[in-house]
């Protein structure tokens, strides 16, 4: 990670009342990490969670909790808390945070604080799923998302998961990983923002192949690699949509995301999309699908296992890739190969007809890690990327691709 990418920016992290809360800590250790500076306000329910000792250790300041505290107050009260901050971050922002900010009730320190600033602010919500799914906590967040100027929050998550209540859905937090990313997007200056204007498909995740009702046929992939990339592309001011396959991920800070199941579906959705002036496609597609999908659950029986006739399920990127109007004009590939890495990328280019291929050995510690190493194979010659994180590997090829239309152009 770069760890200056927050230097002197200051976050005012904002820790609500829930199980997530322990992320919190986690959070402000990265944040400080990437060089920014954080001071927090913990509502009453945070505490209940995590102590003040704890953030007030980890940031080394006090931590902010009441109103109508003279000590808070002659500290740093709401308005001089809320004027210090770049950033204001709500991590956890529970339902009873969000329903306070979308309706501008302001009864304690941190709900005051959300009213009183001038600063964007980043949710991370986290609930039980039914909380989140409920219209109500729905309607709350949509009309935060809607309002004018800065007044607009932005949210990050939740993701899909297994709940500490024992249900599995949306509702879980991002991880902290993923909100630090989203607080460097928002902080980006419109300086860096190079790639404005462009529109980008991105695919991600692996493909589900249904065999019947509850089977299938699925590849490995965690699909971080190309969310990574949607965001590092997003970050850089290009209209991004994402067309993923299941993933347990959040959707990245400003990335549209189309959520897909099976090869057809992918390629439908990304046919779609285009025009558009750059494609990546990460996504593990399934090379082969189920040729008649039984309408009922297969019954184990004397039988034996079914017999199960596969047809092979379309290129998608080599169709992208194909001459004629849609064509975008930058088409990068993904290749997974676990020997002769940079031969076998170069049959991929020509044979799928795409401008570059990224090419990953993925006989060691790929799937599901947060780091990488690959090699770019463009026509003009290859270049080695060592051993990195995923977001440096993204962000490294968005910054190539943003230099590709600045030299064409
Ligand atoms: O042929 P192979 O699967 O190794 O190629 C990998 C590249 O092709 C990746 O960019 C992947 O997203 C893309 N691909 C695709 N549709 C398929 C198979 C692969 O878009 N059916």
């Amino acid at each position: 990670m770069d760890n200056s990418a927050l230097s002197s920016r200051r976050i005012l992290l904002i820790v609500g009342g829930g199980i997530a809360a322990y992320k919190a800590l986690e959070l402000v250790r990265l944040i400080k990490k990437a060089g920014g500076e954080v001071r927090v306000i913990l509502t009453a329910s945070g505490a209940e969670f995590v102590t003040p000792l704890s953030l007030a250790a980890l940031t080394g300041h006090p931590v902010h909790q009441a109103l109508f505290s003279p000590e808070d107050e002659t500290a740093m009260g709401h308005i001089e808390l809320s004027r210090w901050a770049d950033l204001v971050v709500v991590a956890p922002a529970t339902a009873g945070l969000i329903a306070k900010a979308a309706n501008g009730l302001a009864d304690d320190l941190a709900s005051t604080t959300l009213i009183a600033t001038d600063k964007r602010t980043l949710l991370a919500p986290a609930m039980n799923v039914r909380m989140w799914l409920h219209p109500a906590v729905q309607a709350n967040v949509a009309r935060l998302k809607g309002f004018d100027g800065f007044h607009a929050m932005s949210v990050v998550g939740p993701d899909d998961g297994e709940m500490a209540c024992g249900e599995y859905g949306p509702g879980r937090m991002a991880e902290p990983a993923a909100i630090l990313d989203a607080i460097k997007g928002l902080l980006a200056g419109p300086a860096s923002r190079v790639l404005a204007g462009k529109t980008a498909v991105v695919t991600a995740g692996p493909t589900f192949e249904a065999i019947d009702p509850v089977r299938g046929l699925t590849n490995r992939s965690s699909g971080k690699q190309g969310y990574a990339i949607a965001a590092a592309l997003a970050e850089l001011g290009a209209d991004v949509t994402l067309v993923s396959g299941p993933t347990g991920l959040s959707a990245p800070l400003g990335v549209t995301r189309i959520e897909v199941e099976s090869a057809l579906d992918m390629q439908a959705a990304t046919q779609r999309l285009l025009p558009a002036d750059i494609a990546v496609m990460t996504a593990a597609v399934a090379d082969w699908r189920i040729d008649t999908i039984a309408g009922g659950k297969i019954k184990k029986g004397a039988g034996g296992p079914p017999a199960l006739a596969l047809i092979e399920n379309p290129d998608i990127l080599a169709g992208v890739s194909a001459p004629g109007p849609l064509r975008p004009k930058l088409v990068v590939g993904f290749a997974a190969e676990t020997s002769d890495l940079e031969a076998n990328a170069r049959s991929k280019l020509s044979r799928k007809g795409c401008d570059w291929i990224v090419a990953n050995d993925v006989s060691s510690d790929v799937f599901g890690s947060d780091g990488n190493a690959v090699l770019l194979v463009r026509r003009e010659g290859v270049e080695t990327w060592p051993r990195q994180s995923k977001t440096g590997i993204a962000q490294r090829l968005a910054q190539t691709i943003a230099d590709h239309f600045e030299t064409a152009e």
